[in-house]
């Protein structure tokens, strides 16, 4: 098999998977509850997925908890939201760090309270060294912003003189935006039903394979992962090629 090509016939090569954890309100809902109720629920499923990441020696996970256009939810769901990743930030780091995890938060942590842009630090300071699973939250994240602020420093170093216009490649692009140097997610799992990529990761999700599922995030469980992860490894990953070419370079 040529060396540039990135998968094999047997066996996608599994490094890297995204989530977009949906369906907390819907799953409350229905239970009669406030919707609050089904985001601390689904903390509960994370904790679960995250166990099962470090058991399958997954390499990245990288979860969608914040978007750029939550803010648009009402005042109190947002600050809840606000108090939970508080909560969490304090309760789980501890559990994280003993699992070897190096924790990141991708997104504009500018918007974020001074408490919470604090306890972000201090649980980047003691996971930085962990050598297990990546695991990024994105939390005031967007995939459109991701772009922006890449090109917005792109810029810079061309105003700057550090580099010509005429050398920005994709690569360049890349090594700009929060997942760099990280391999690009090959999963992407969606729960609640929707069918839409919300301004998650954009330009990574280039060749990322799609699982939608209409489980609701807080029932998501070990179970479900597996048929995600099932489904992937059955797939024939061709990046453009033809699946002739992919088994006869076998
Ligand atoms: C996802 O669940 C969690 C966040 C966006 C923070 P939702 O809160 O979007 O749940 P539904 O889609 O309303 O059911
Ligand atoms: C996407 O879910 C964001 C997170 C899960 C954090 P949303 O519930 O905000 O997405 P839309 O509004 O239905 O597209
Ligand atoms: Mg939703």
């Amino acid at each position: 098999m040529p060396a540039d090509n990135p998968t094999c016939a047997k066996g996608n090569n599994l490094k890297h998977i995204c989530i977009i954890m949906d369906g907390n309100g819907r799953w409350a809902k229905k239970r009669f509850m406030p919707r609050f109720a089904g985001h601390k629920a689904g903390l509960g499923a994370l904790r679960k997925i995250v166990s099962s990441c470090v058991e399958q020696d997954l390499d990245v996970l990288t979860i969608f908890a914040f978007s750029s256009e939550n803010w648009r939810r009402p005042k109190k769901e947002v600050n809840l939201l606000m108090e939970l990743f508080a909560t969490a930030l304090t309760r789980e780091v501890k559990k994280l760090h003993e699992n070897n995890i190096q924790l990141r938060i991708i997104g504009d942590l500018s918007a974020f309270s001074d408490k919470i842009r604090g306890l972000i630090s201090d649980a980047l300071a003691l996971t930085e060294d962990n050598s297990g699973l990546t695991l990024n939250v994105a939390a005031n994240y967007g995939g459109r912003w991701d772009i922006t602020q890449a090109t917005r420093q792109i810029a810079q170093k061309v105003q700057n003189g550090r580099l010509h216009s005429q050398d920005i490649t994709e690569v360049t692009i890349e090594e700009h935006l929060s997942l760099k140097h990280l391999p690009e997610p090959d999963l992407f799992i969606r729960t609640g039903g929707e069918k839409r990529i919300s301004n998650f990761i954009l330009w990574q999700l280039a060749y990322c394979e799609f699982y939608f599922t209409d489980v609701l995030w807080p029932d998501f469980n070990q179970e479900i992962f597996q048929d995600a992860v099932d489904s992937f490894h059955s797939r024939q990953r061709r990046f453009g090629r033809t699946g002739e070419q992919l088994t006869h370079d076998q």
